[in-house]
């Protein structure tokens, strides 16, 4: 088929390429003209693992063309468009801020071409949606809702491999088309209305945070009643209405979905009319347990008088470069707030804001090395290496 995607970041490249892979033509626009640019000269704009051997492909390139003008789209041919642009928390009016949406949204409004399936994949609440197109005169049946669910660090995998795919709209014939694209996946599709399509959105990215949360305050009460954490973990997760998977304890969580979407959800009720306590304690949850990290750091640091403290994981996760809400960062400040000597120390990301490995290699004196997650084996070996050669001290937060 053919298709444009608007916007090249995690979500529009991921699923542009992939797309491209198995054989669709596909135009990416992107206002960002460098991010353009670079991906014309064949550069990857951020780091996925997988996601340069399917771009760099020459078949897979000769399928796809990037552009920074919405001029340069011939849109006869068009097929359908993924709006895939950012959506993130307007921290002013504590919910989404539309300003990306709007504007891509208004593009495609006056695209002559009425067979063209409109398609929005980034996370919004359709309410919002409703909004734009009163303003710019679209019709809202006439959208259809892909919502995205990949994970960066592996969102190719996730892209081939999607739990489910879920398809919202009422004009049944763009809605066939979405199916049709998507007929040789060996996930199940789920159509339903455009609400509902959100809101499975909305309610597996409140659900995972929540659960990383219960985790969090499960380690916390482990901790203080001097039980073992592991054995409480692995006894309650081998309950199989609950499970291992997803039941790390991690120093908070973050990313450039779970914080935003979770303050989201909050605006699609009436707090007055619908009480659901669970869910708007969620953030507030996260927030003790970034300043709980913060806390045992600077406890272990100054009962084992150490003489700093080294975060190792810049990102919000493990195989990833994306530092949107990243709690390292948060507990970071936190450390700082409190006069902590405290370093970063990243294998993917390169800055002169964190310590090279050879400066992380030559640390002088013991440290507190705190792992944010858990990093590559041979990453790992070298950490190893520099605790037993300083008597540096090393915490995660999954063995606490
Ligand atoms: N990142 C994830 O892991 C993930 C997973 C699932 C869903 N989502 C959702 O998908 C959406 C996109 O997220 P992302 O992380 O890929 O965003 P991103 O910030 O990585 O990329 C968005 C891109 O859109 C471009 N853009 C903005 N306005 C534009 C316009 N009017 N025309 C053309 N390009 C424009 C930006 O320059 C940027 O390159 C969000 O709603 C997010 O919540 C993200």
């Amino acid at each position: 088929m053919n298709i444009v995607i608007i916007g090249t970041g995690y979500v529009g490249l991921v699923t542009g390429v992939g797309l491209a892979s198995l054989g669709n033509k596909v135009t990416f626009i992107d206002l960002d003209e460098e991010k353009i640019s670079n991906l014309n000269n064949k550069k990857l704009t951020f780091y996925e693992p997988g996601l340069d051997k399917y771009f760099e492909e020459d078949e897979t390139f000769t399928n796809m063309e990037f552009v920074s003008s919405y001029s340069d789209i011939d849109w006869k041919d068009k097929e359908i468009v993924f709006i895939c642009v950012q959506t993130p928390n307007n921290i002013e009016t504590n919910s989404v801020d539309t300003k990306f949406l709007e504007s891509a949204i208004t593009e495609v409004s006056s695209v002559q071409n009425e067979n063209l399936v409109i398609t929005i994949k980034s996370t919004i609440p359709p309410y919002e949606i409703e909004k734009i197109c009163n303003q710019v005169g679209l019709d809202m049946d006439s959208l259809t809702f892909n919502p995205e669910f990949l994970r960066e660090g592996t969102a190719v995998e996730d892209f081939f491999k999607p739990d489910r795919i879920v398809i919202g709209g009422n004009d049944s014939s763009k809605v066939q088309k979405l199916k049709d694209l998507y007929s040789n996946f060996e996930a199940e599709i789920i159509t339903t209305d455009p609400i509902s399509s959100q809101l499975i959105k909305y309610l597996a990215n409140t659900y995972l945070p929540m659960r990383l949360s219960f985790v969090n305050e499960a380690a916390r009460l482990v901790k203080s009643s001097g039980g073992n954490l592991d054995d409480v973990l692995k006894g309650v997760g081998m309950d199989s209405r609950i499970g291992q998977h997803y039941f790390r304890p991690s120093p908070a969580w973050g990313g450039s979905c779970f914080p935003k979407d979770v303050v989201e959800v909050n605006n699609f009720y009436n707090s007055e009319e619908v009480n659901l306590p669970l869910i708007a304690n969620i953030i507030e949850s996260n927030k003790i347990q970034t300043k709980w990290t913060a806390n045992m750091l600077k406890s272990i640091h100054n009962e084992k008088k150490l003489n700093g403290i080294v975060l190792v994981g810049a990102a919000f996760k493990e195989d990833t470069d994306d530092l949107r809400n990243s709690p390292t960062i948060d507990i970071y400040n936190e450390l700082l707030a409190e006069n902590m000597s405290t370093m970063i120390y990243d294998d993917l990301i390169k800055s002169e804001e964190y310590l090279s490995i050879e400066d992380f290699e030559k640390l002088e004196g013991a440290h507190l090395i705190a792992l944010m997650y858990p990093v590559k084996e041979d990453l790992l070996s070298k950490i190893n290496n520099i605790v037993s050669n300083t008597n540096s001290f090393l915490y995660t937060p999954w063995q606490l």
